[in-house]
């Protein structure tokens, strides 16, 4: 008899952005004519930078050569790109870090979900809330969580710790004792960011509890303020306590080709059930190696391509451009009297939705009444009830269009 595992009958019906994704497909197959603009999922638009497209094209000639085509390569991913990222992501931020802590991947998504499987079942989990989901979705897959509460929204076992306008959206430390912490910084969905002192309280609660800070910094090239970190890893002794998911997603828009990296420091260490001290790099090494063959050999290149001078100019401008975005949402949308967050140093703007009604009764009007796609806060947790998301990956055109639409239908 096939056993299932029993945990997926304790998720939500389907994903959020699937379920977002269901419903506007539904409503474009009545409304054919309607032109819907989408400022949800946060997928980019522009075009990848001209030096990525070069590399790309010298990598395909290279794979079509006798002398230079390539099989599997490192499933860690290949030195001439971990080094890249040592020097410039972290060495140029005063970080030590070395190739062999960095895992090439195919996405934060899949590292940030796959994490857990080097973390026992057993560990109690914190997550800022609102947060992005598959954090907690893939720890109630793994049985991490108890049961769903439909009237709270929120799960058995499982410490949210509330980020809303009332704390000014920083987290606070848990009451409890808790051992695997996700932060998300700059944040997805409210754009919140910490700085060195703020994020310095967790490295230190870390530290004192034996717990892991598993760190998605997959916009920070969205930061502007010059006193928030990038990395976690700016600070002292984190390199003991975190792991960092980074991404080519957002930064060189990399949504359609798949490139992120992990890092695992080798000061990490878990515990084994008789308390014995564990290297994490070891662990995630030998999950890696066993699970994935890596990612593409084109692919690597022309992430890699985005650290030559040219490469930053190119994907900075893209960078610049979905900022003048998010200045385009934050600024319309306070005109139209709504109250609004985030946008300065993430491309999320989280707003409060008007009284009375609902993240999702807000999507439903939005999406009927003036065709705007957007992402209802509670998808992202309870405190994110009566907030929701726009997005400034979009066209400059099509967000401008969605906040004129937006702005004349609050009036
Ligand atoms: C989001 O919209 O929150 C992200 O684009 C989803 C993702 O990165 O997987």
């Amino acid at each position: 008899m096939i056993r299932i595992n029993d945990n997926y009958l304790n998720l939500q019906d389907s994903y959020l952005f699937s379920t977002i994704a269901k419903k506007v497909a539904a409503y474009t197959k009545e409304n054919p004519d309607k032109k819907v603009i989408k400022l949800g999922i946060g997928d980019v638009t522009r075009p990848l930078a001209k030096e990525v497209i070069l590399s790309m094209h010298k990598a395909v000639d290279e794979m079509g050569e006798k002398d230079t085509f390539r099989g599997y390569g490192p499933e860690q991913g290949y030195d001439f790109l971990r080094e890249k990222i040592v020097e410039y992501d972290f060495k140029s931020r005063g970080v030590d870090i070395l190739p062999e802590e960095i895992f090439v991947s195919d996405g934060a998504k899949s590292d940030s979900g796959n994490i857990g499987d080097i973390l026992s079942v057993d560990n109690k989990v914190a997550i800022t809330d609102p947060v992005y989901p598959v954090y907690l979705d893939t720890n109630v897959m793994a049985g991490r969580s108890g049961k769903y509460n439909k009237d709270t929204n929120k799960y058995e076992n499982i410490v949210y710790i509330p980020t809303t306008a009332e704390n000014n959206f920083v987290p606070e430390l848990p009451k409890e004792k808790v051992d695997i912490i996700y932060l998300c910084l700059p944040n997805n969905p409210t754009g919140t960011t910490l700085k060195k002192d703020e994020l310095k309280k967790w490295v230190d609660y870390a530290k004192e509890n034996k717990s892991i800070i598993l760190f998605d910094a997959a916009y920070e090239k969205f930061i502007q303020n010059k006193d928030v970190p990038h990395s976690i890893y700016e600070i002292d002794g984190a390199k003991e306590v975190a792991i960092e998911f980074r991404s080519f997603s957002k930064t060189a828009g990399f949504t359609g080709v798949r490139c992120a990296y992990t890092v695992v420091p080798n000061e990490l260490f878990g515990y084994d059930k008789d308390g014995n001290k564990v290297q994490l790099n070891k662990l995630w090494n030998r999950r890696h190696s066993t699970k994935t063959n890596g990612v593409s050999y084109i692919v690597q290149r022309a992430a890699e391509s985005i650290y030559s001078e040219e490469g930053q100019k190119q994907i900075m401008e893209n960078i610049r451009y979905y900022m003048e975005n998010a200045k385009i949402i934050k600024e319309g949308l306070k005109e139209a009297g709504y109250t609004v967050f985030g946008g300065e140093n993430s491309p999320y703007v989280w707003l409060k939705v008007p009284d009375g009604l609902t993240s999702w009764e807000f999507f439903d009007k939005l999406l009927n009444e003036v065709n705007v796609v957007g992402t209802p806060g509670s998808g992202f947790g309870p405190s994110g009830e009566g907030y929701f998301r726009l997005t400034a990956f979009g066209t400059k055109e099509n967000t401008i269009e969605a906040i004129d639409r937006i702005k004349k239908w609050s009036k």
